[in-house]
């Protein structure tokens, strides 16, 4: 097997004869540390209990990508990719699998430019490590009349963002940030580099949406850019338990999803508050009146809006201070502070609001955190459902995000995060229950390795499923027909499908 034949020493080797010592950190480098932590965004996976890589390989261009997979090929060392470290389950940077020999490929470290061309279609090439912020920031600064719709924390490395699909405030307008990839360069399974045309449709399918890490690197991707207008707006409006919070958040799921694509209002439920934050791509003056013909019971007037440029709403939505100047969106550094858990659903049918009235009490339970819904539809829900392998599409109406946090001990939070999932089970979607693989949860399942090396399609449908619904199968399908032995792999990464055709 790649783990019993692993050589470290000869993986190392093969790397300093292909590509600048530099790039290469082993457990002895002085910054071999740090490297490792600058981008760990779950302190969970950094203890005396997390296995180490064996080396982190920091490339500045491609060619160092192919050295490390051939490398790791030629002496059976596997990789774990790591673009912004935000992967809820560390599996950028640690393996679950005791004695599993590994080498990190940080693309975070190195390899991070954006370039912008404008013309008639405005794209950009934009590199895995970069983060989105650092994308936002220098797609605005280009033309502050282009966006890209991606997630809102701006330090979420745009490789593992894009591979699994990547919701925004902006989603219902102009989709998924992978519904706007247009080109991708990707290390394969054979250490050659492949552009969409070189690749094939099946796997440029793959890649938008089917997870990280399974078909390969992508070390840059060509992506769409989108119109904003000069001036949007954003509102907050919160309402307490004891102000009718859950009559309004019962309203907001048959408003929000059918709302004008322009207009985004997602909701955190937290302690005894519902907090309403807006994105509307548009001025104040055109959103109140939509505001009090389709959602008058939420009472938002124009003393609400705050109007400012896209990217200032970029940074205002994550840091909620208007001081805060929009150079914070380029700060990559991330708190070990806080250590948490993540689990997903998705809503198909409105949630009665009696039923709400029993949801809102857990937020104030002992380890409680807090919940997240962001509304689909427009654009995002109008996509067929196997055009990519993001299936949660048509008559979805939102997603809902549980996290919990803790400082110390976790185990009211884990207690509470998981007593509440069990919970929410008959009102969200079942058959499969849907996830979401960006928010990554191995409480779902994890991948078996069968006695030949290969990860079993069995157990990887029982994740999978949640994850891709019916894109499953064709995303393990073209693992068989692109990685067979299985090389790119992690505890939930598309097994090869070998079963009859
Ligand atoms: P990371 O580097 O950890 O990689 C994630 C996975 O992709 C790993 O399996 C990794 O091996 C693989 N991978 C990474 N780079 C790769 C590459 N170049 N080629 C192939 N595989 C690669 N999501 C969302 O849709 N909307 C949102 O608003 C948010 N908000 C948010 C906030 C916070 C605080 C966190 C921690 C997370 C989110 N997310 C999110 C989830 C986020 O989209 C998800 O964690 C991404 O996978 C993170 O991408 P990174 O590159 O940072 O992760």
């Amino acid at each position: 097997s790649v783990t019993s034949l692993a050589s470290s020493d000869g993986f190392v080797r093969c790397l300093l004869q292909k590509i600048p010592g530099e790039l290469v950190l082993t457990p002895s480098s002085s910054s071999f540390a740090d490297v490792l932590v600058s981008s760990i965004r779950n302190p969970m996976f950094f203890n005396n209990a997390t296995a180490r890589p064996l080396c982190i390989v920091t490339p500045v261009d491609a060619s160092h990508v192919q050295a490390a997979v051939l490398c790791g090929r030629a002496e059976g060392v596997r990789l774990r990719a790591r673009s912004g470290g935000h992967d809820y389950e560390g599996l950028s940077y640690r393996s679950a699998r005791r004695g599993e020999v590994f080498a990190v490929v940080d693309l975070g470290a190195r390899l991070r430019a954006v370039s912008v061309s404008g013309g008639g279609e405005a794209t950009a090439w934009v590199e895995s490590g970069a983060s989105l912020g650092e994308l936002y920031y220098t797609v605005a600064k280009s033309n502050p009349g282009l966006a890209f719709p991606a997630g809102v924390c701006p330090t979420i490395g745009v490789g593992g963002h894009l591979s699994g699909g990547g919701i925004s405030m902006m989603s219902r307008k102009y989709g998924l940030a992978a519904d706007n990839i247009l080109d991708a360069k990707l290390v394969n399974a054979n250490g050659e580099l492949v552009d969409r045309a070189a690749m094939g449709e099946d796997l440029f399918w793959a890649i938008r949406g089917g997870g990280g890490e399974s078909f390969g690197i992508v070390v840059s991707w060509k992506v769409r850019l989108v119109q904003v207008p000069t001036t949007v707006t954003v509102f907050v409006v919160g309402r307490n338990v004891d102000q009718g919070a859950a009559d309004v958040v019962a309203r907001w799921q048959d408003v929000a999803p059918s709302l004008p694509p322009e207009l985004t209002i997602r909701v955190i439920v937290r302690g005894q508050r519902a907090t309403f934050q807006s994105l509307y791509l548009g001025s104040c003056a055109d959103l109140v009146p939509t505001m009090s013909s389709m959602f008058p019971e939420l009472g938002m007037t124009s003393a609400d809006c705050r109007e400012m440029s896209w990217l200032q709403s970029a940074a205002l939505i994550q840091f909620w201070n208007p001081s805060t100047p929009v150079e914070a969106l380029l700060n990559r550094r991330t708190s070990l502070s806080t250590f948490t858990k993540a689990k997903s659903d998705y809503v198909r049918r409105a949630i009665p609001s009696d039923v709400w009235k029993n949801i809102l009490p857990w937020f104030t339970m002992n380890g409680s955190g807090q919940m997240l819904l962001e509304p689909m539809g427009g654009f995002v829900g109008g996509v067929p459902a196997a055009a990519t392998p993001y299936p949660h599409r048509s008559g979805v109406l939102y997603n809902i995000q549980y996290i919990a946090y803790w400082s110390g001990d976790g185990t009211a939070a884990n207690r509470w995060i998981s007593g509440l999932y069990a919970f929410m089970e008959p009102y969200v979607s079942s058959d499969p229950r849907e996830a979401y693989v960006n928010f990554r949860d191995l409480d779902i399942g994890e991948n078996a390795v069968a006695p030949n090396d290969v990860s079993t399609f069995e157990s990887g449908k029982v994740w999978g499923e949640k994850y891709f619904a019916g894109n499953f199968e064709r995303l393990a399908a073209v693992k068989a027909a692109m990685d067979p032995t299985d090389y790119f792999r992690n505890e939930q990464s598309i097994p090869p499908f070998v079963g009859p055709k």
